[in-house]
């Protein structure tokens, strides 16, 4: 018999494998760079607390980068948070942990908050999604089990990485409801579509796949 309880992890999460994670990084740079230079978003900085018409250099707007680009599955604070320790016993966390997985970036997007990748997880990947993610963000939505799956790029100061996957929330309630966004053309051979209070979403041409692993991050 040991007295020895396992640590949980600062929280959970798939983390990209070095040189996807570079290549991330990169495309990353291109769409905010791009995204900065298009005469649509030149003309509707007001949310981003810049005057319409002036530049806006989104890259050091979004200085704030994470140390390792990941998807964070449950956000533990070390045992801290409720439920915690359920997930971590979770019989697809066990048997999954430190496997590689592949995922899947289906559009990035910016708020004058954050930067971020969302993800479509298949239904293998689903299994390690924590139940209650959307309902601890939006409590009166019914929204798709998955949506907040996401990768934060970046965060404007004095915003917490946290906000990322509450933004793709916005996203996605507002498509639930029919809003698609007003098309804004083309960027990096797909669709920059904007949704208003200074959102926008490209839609990418083809999903792009970055491998994975699944583990826990300690601090
Ligand atoms: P995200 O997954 O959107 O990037 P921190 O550095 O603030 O401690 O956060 C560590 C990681 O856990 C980040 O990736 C962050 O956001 C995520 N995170 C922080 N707080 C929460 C939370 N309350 N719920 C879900 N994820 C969180």
């Amino acid at each position: 018999p040991t007295l020895e309880k396992d640590i949980l992890p600062l929280y959970f999460g798939w983390f990209l494998a070095k040189r996807d994670e570079d290549n991330l990084r990169k495309t990353a740079h291109e769409f905010l760079e791009q995204l900065g230079n298009l005469k649509a978003f030149k003309k509707r900085l007001q949310a981003f607390g810049v005057e319409d018409k002036h530049k806006l250099d989104l890259l050091k707007y979004f200085a704030k980068t994470p140390n390792i680009l990941h998807c964070t599955t449950k956000f533990c604070d070390f045992g801290k948070v409720p439920g915690s320790e359920e997930y971590a016993q979770l019989e697809a966390v066990r048997k999954n942990y430190s496997r590689g997985f592949t995922l899947h970036i289906s559009a990035l997007f910016v708020t004058p908050r954050t930067a971020g990748a969302q993800i479509e997880l298949t239904q293998e990947q689903l299994h390690l999604w924590p139940s209650d993610a959307e309902k601890e963000v939006m409590p009166k939505d019914i929204l798709p089990r998955g949506s907040r799956a996401h990768i934060t790029l970046g965060c404007a100061s004095d915003i917490q990485d946290v906000q990322t996957g509450i933004d793709l929330l916005e996203f996605v309630k507002l498509q639930q409801a029919g809003r698609e966004g007003e098309n804004m053309g083309e960027l990096l051979g797909g669709k920059i579509s904007y949704y208003d209070n200074g959102m926008w979403m490209l839609a990418l041409p083809r999903k792009k796949e970055v491998k994975t692993i699944f583990s826990g991050y300690y601090g």
